[in-house]
């Protein structure tokens, strides 16, 4: 219990440090005066970080979906192909790699084999490669030539919740980084980019101190359900992925993510008044486009748990149940939408009295291919 600090489980407590986490992984990296990042452990020359003409994204897990949000990040504001890749289905795909692919490791442990065993066959194809990695001195950061550390702090949690967060900051951080570098992020846009990524921490708290009562009450009202739909579009749909993982993990539940838009090659036959949809529906680019998936799934008399924009009172008239988080640039929704999706979770699974730290047949780190 005192290490646990008073919370009752891990998992909440690290659900409740991303705040800090992300703070710490912010420190000393982004400077808010000259709007730029540097880095202790990634410097790469110049001259190859201009050159790069592919970067290959590879994880497992919770990692991977970040990595999924790291190809919106990376290709929008470097204009560099990215590719995602699990680890475990990259070394026998055979890609084209050169000397200026960069390939980018992902892994709160460092220790994940599939992970190790990627990037040592990009290393062998003659790719430089790079980590982000929360464990110093593990495996993987010592094989890569760069390294990005998320100093989230040790997670305990077999569901990785502040990792990833720090995960999705850093990846925030190399955008700006090699933005800049390669002058593909301008003077006003990397402004507006740092101002607004200085707030996310605090935004995360009071997505934790205004939401937590009602994210109680949606969990309760929805434990008993026996399959669930995740949906997001754009830079939130791996958000839909990583909610159904998260709720798959600790309460056994079924679990489904999807594009919103695909929705209707498949998951919209499965819906009826007793399948809960999740649907992130923050005010962006595709908010028009989320609402008549909406109407969609009310329309067979499914649920809608809609994940919203602070404000936004329209999405009361359609949804069932409404969370709502704090308005800020598209890019950084994912953060905050990760965090009730987490909470809800975390409460589902806590109702139906599962062993929330310790979930069966799952290992905080597989060290095994
Ligand atoms: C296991 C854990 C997941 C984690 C994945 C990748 O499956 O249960 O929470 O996302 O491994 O782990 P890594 O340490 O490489 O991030």
């Amino acid at each position: 219990m005192a290490e646990k600090q008073g919370y009752r489980h891990f998992m909440l407590k690290e659900i409740y440090e991303q705040k800090q986490a992300i703070q710490e992984t912010l420190l000393g990296r982004l400077d808010r005066d000259t709007y730029s990042v540097s880095f202790e452990h990634f410097n790469f020359e110049e001259k190859y970080l201009k050159n790069i003409n592919r970067i290959f994204l590879v994880a497992c897990g919770t990692a991977y979906h970040a990595c999924l949000i790291g190809k919106f990040l990376l290709e929008d504001h470097l204009k560099i192909p990215c590719e995602v890749d699990i680890g475990s289905e990259f070394r026998y795909r055979n890609p084209p790699i050169d000397r200026d692919t960069l390939l980018i490791a992902i892994s709160q442990s460092g220790e994940t084999a599939d992970t190790l065993a990627a990037l040592r066959e990009a290393k062998k194809k003659g790719a430089k490669t790079a980590a982000i990695c929360n464990v110093l001195g593990s495996t993987i950061t010592r094989e890569v030539d760069g390294v990005v550390y998320t100093h989230a702090g040790p997670e305990i949690g077999v569901a990785s919740t502040k990792a990833f967060t720090s995960q999705l900051t850093a990846l925030y951080l190399i955008t700006l980084n090699m933005g800049i570098l390669r002058e593909s992020i301008d003077l006003a846009e990397a402004k507006n980019f740092t101002k607004e990524l200085a707030r996310i921490p605090l935004m995360v708290k009071n997505i934790l101190d205004k939401e937590i009562k009602n994210i109680k009450e949606i969990s309760h009202k929805y434990s008993k359900k026996t399959d669930f739909l995740y949906l997001g579009r754009n830079i939130n749909y791996p958000i839909a992925l990583e909610g159904a993982l998260k709720l798959k993990e600790i309460s056994y539940i079924h679990a489904e993510g999807y594009p919103a838009g695909e929705m209707k090659h498949g998951p919209i036959a499965l819906i009826d008044e007793d399948l809960p949809v999740v649907v992130i529906a923050n005010k962006s680019a595709v908010y028009e486009k989320i609402l008549s998936n909406i109407e969609e799934v009310k329309a067979r008399d499914g649920k809608v748990i809609a994940i919203a924009t602070e404000g936004d009172q329209k999405i009361k008239e359609l949804a069932d149940d409404v969370i709502y988080v704090p308005e800020t640039l598209d890019i950084f929704t994912p953060i905050l939408n990760t965090i009730p999706l987490q909470l809800i979770s975390y409460y589902i699974a806590r109702n139906l009295g599962c062993d929330i730290d310790q979930p069966r047949n799952l290992a905080k780190s597989v060290t095994v291919e």
